[in-house]
């Protein structure tokens, strides 16, 4: 059994979660009256605009209902309610890559979102529902952009800024988008670079639904300027600091967030507004025992869910100051993160287990060179964390007092769902320990019952929650087959979240991985479907299977075997490939690997049996049954060609 982490006592005292017991209470009174459950917590987090009437509609599963008919606003939720006790509190706290910081009050945030709400529905007659698209760098205007939507009920859609002109476009066209924001650029290790060329890529042609692009001018650099595009900077000056919002339902879209899956495109999750918020706010206080004063860094790019929940919406529910950081943590050295730390007296550090591993192999001594000690909980997300990274972390930068809390969740789960209670759950290393109360994640085998423990099993989740995701946008039948096709419990289909899981004898889970085709490289979820079909845009390529293979500092990292028409060179086509992966999707999706094979093993149905291939490409023995494939030949002939690769 490993080692348990227990909580300080002290801090326990003033945690929001003081102690286990109080957690099985919250279990208990879930399990006892669900409904009553978040019943109480919405009534006493949401400043309803009017009452909802059912706490929850399963009418139609699995499009579940939360909070059915009640109105609020988001914007409302995050700003303006909290103006009379925090005008003069900061609420974002901005620091550019060069160093440059801006402390932007509540009242400040106030007056920029009303601006810019006002410049959306003014200029580019944007209204409720309509779909707006967000390129753009980590700067103030990313959020005031993201909050001016929910405030007129527009619905964003936030692409990463590393995914290329194609990724960009394909999610303009299924979203529907009216309008783009963007920036000229942004800066990146001390260097400007630019945003808006893969804006005019992407939007060259197609993009039909497209009427203007905003552009933030950040870095001043030259740019083109096109028919549709607008100029930000000199169009906000006009707009009045005063906007009413919108009076939204609890079911309105909030935000889509394309995300990959095992097949096809990328899919554009939906979000819903009131159980949304909801379990932002809820899961800040819980995870990060989020309290007044506290100064929270949650690193991650507002283009993930991460920076959507635990940059903007979480942080600011709670009325609480946000850091958001526009350059890299190992510039201009790797003790920048820890400098910040100290300067801006952070107390919650929130980041990704690839970063560990970079701030840990860059500069293993770093944190001591700085006074970190405000810092009370660290938090990791988006990979599994290996032992050895973790106990760095700890150790030197949380100085073997602060408790990590290691939280599983998904870009479909909208918060937090197995994460230890800061000062309440004693901490194995590299475990998300237990489900939130309210949520009810089980391991289980796909007719439902439970995996034995310490055996590896389906994680799923048997309820719906809040800030569960409500549709695939456009596509309510690829919504239902994605998440609730696979796994049923008690005859009913219950939520599949693609990834493994054990359970062990406390009841503690741990994650053991992506179960289905989606591979995870620094912490960035790719669909191998995506990157097969990119691949096969070589003309010289005949068949491709990619999978994940263990990486030392990304976790994992793209491996393809190919099978090739012809005798081209595998150099040329490994570069090849890897232009056409940056073009479709970004460099995000570089390849680390590739090998030439005769053919690839397939079962008598035609499926690419990726399992064998990942045992192969760690050069593991076969312990799978390899009759069932359609030639078993195939498989020592791959273990050669891996061999003399
Ligand atoms: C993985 C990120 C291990 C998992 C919030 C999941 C994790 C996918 C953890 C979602 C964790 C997330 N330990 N693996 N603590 N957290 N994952 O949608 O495979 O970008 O399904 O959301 O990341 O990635 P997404």
């Amino acid at each position: 059994m490993s080692k348990l982490y227990y909580p300080n006592k002290e801090l326990a005292k003033k945690a929001n979660i003081k102690s286990l017991e109080q957690y099985y209470a919250l279990v208990d009174e879930a399990k006892n009256d669900y409904e009553g459950y978040w019943k109480n917590f919405a009534d006493k987090k949401i400043d309803w605009l009017s009452p909802y009437s059912k706490v929850l509609d399963e009418s139609n599963k699995p499009f579940y209902k939360w909070f059915c008919e009640g109105k609020l606003n988001v914007s409302n939720q995050c700003i303006d309610r909290h103006l009379e006790k925090r005008a003069n509190q900061v609420a974002i706290l901005f620091e550019g890559d060069r160093g440059d910081v801006q402390k932007i009050t509540y009242k400040e945030l106030s007056l920029n979102v009303n601006r810019f709400a006002n410049l959306l529905k003014n200029k580019f007659d944007i209204k409720k529902g309509d779909r707006v698209v967000l390129y753009m760098p980590m700067v103030p205007e990313a959020a005031y952009a993201m909050l001016a939507c929910t405030r007129i009920g527009a619905i964003h859609s936030v692409v990463f800024g590393g995914f290329s002109a194609e990724a960009l476009k394909d999610r303009i066209e299924d979203a529907g988008a009216k309008l783009v924001i963007t920036a000229d650029g942004a800066y990146r290790k001390g260097k400007p670079y630019l945003l808006k060329p893969v804006v005019d890529d992407a939007t060259k042609n197609g993009c039909d639904s497209l009427e203007a692009v905003l552009v933030i001018q950040r870095n001043n650099e030259k740019i083109e300027w096109n028919k549709k595009d607008h100029k930000y900077n000199e169009l906000i000056k006009y707009e009045s600091d005063q906007c009413p919002y919108e009076i939204m339902d609890s079911e309105d879209p909030l935000f889509l967030l394309y995300t990959s899956g095992s097949t096809g495109k990328p899919k554009g999750v939906q979000h819903s507004t009131a159980g949304y918020i909801l379990w932002a706010q809820m899961t800040m206080e819980w995870t990060f025992d989020f309290q007044d004063g506290d100064v929270f860094w949650c690193t991650a790019d507002i283009g993930w869910i991460t920076g959507h929940t635990y940059i903007v919406y979480g942080p600011l529910s709670c009325g609480g100051t946000t850091v958001m950081f526009e350059g890299v943590p190992t510039y201009p050295d790797s003790g920048r993160a820890w400098k910040m730390v100290e300067e801006h007296q952070i107390t919650q550090f929130y980041t990704a287990p690839t970063a560990i591993r970079v701030l840990h192999k860059l500069g293993e001594d770093e944190p001591s060179k700085y006074n970190i000690s405000s810092l009370k909980v660290l938090g990791t997300v988006g990979e599994p964390i290996d032992p050895h990274a973790w106990e760095w972390y700890y150790k030197v930068v949380g100085g073997e007092k602060c408790p990590i809390v290691d939280t599983w969740w998904q870009t479909e789960t909208g918060g937090h769902m197995i994460t230890p209670l800061p000062f309440a759950t004693p901490i194995k290393p590299a475990c998300a320990t237990l489900p939130l109360p309210g949520i009810m994640a089980e391991v289980i085998e796909k007719d439902g019952t439970p995996t034995p423990i310490k055996e590896k099993g389906y994680l799923c989740i048997t309820k719906p929650w809040p800030s569960m995701i409500r549709t695939i946008w456009g596509d309510d039948e690829r919504f239902k087959k994605s998440y609730f096709g696979d796994c049923e419990k008690n005859g009913e289909s219950v939520y599949f979240s693609g990834d493994g899981a054990m359970i062990d004898e406390d009841g503690y889970i741990t994650i053991t991985g992506r179960v289905d085709d989606v591979i995870n490289v620094s912490g960035h979820r790719l669909g191998t479907a995506e990157l097969e079909a990119a691949i096969a845009e070589d003309e010289h390529v005949a068949e491709v299977a990619v999978i994940g293979t263990p990486h030392s500092v990304k976790g994992e990292s793209i491996f393809i075997y190919v099978v090739l028409k012809d005798n081209a060179n595998i150099k040329d086509i490994f570069i090849h490939v890897n232009k056409i992966l940056a073009r479709d999707i970004g460099n995000i999706a570089k390849a680390d690997d590739i090998v030439k094979v005769e053919g690839l093993p397939k079962t008598r149905s035609g499926k690419i049996m990726r399992r064998i291939l990942r045992t192969l490409a760690k050069k593991e023995e076969i312990t799978q049954d390899i009759s069932t494939l359609e030639d078993p030949s195939v498989v020592e002939k791959i273990k050669k060609a891996l061999e003399s690769s």
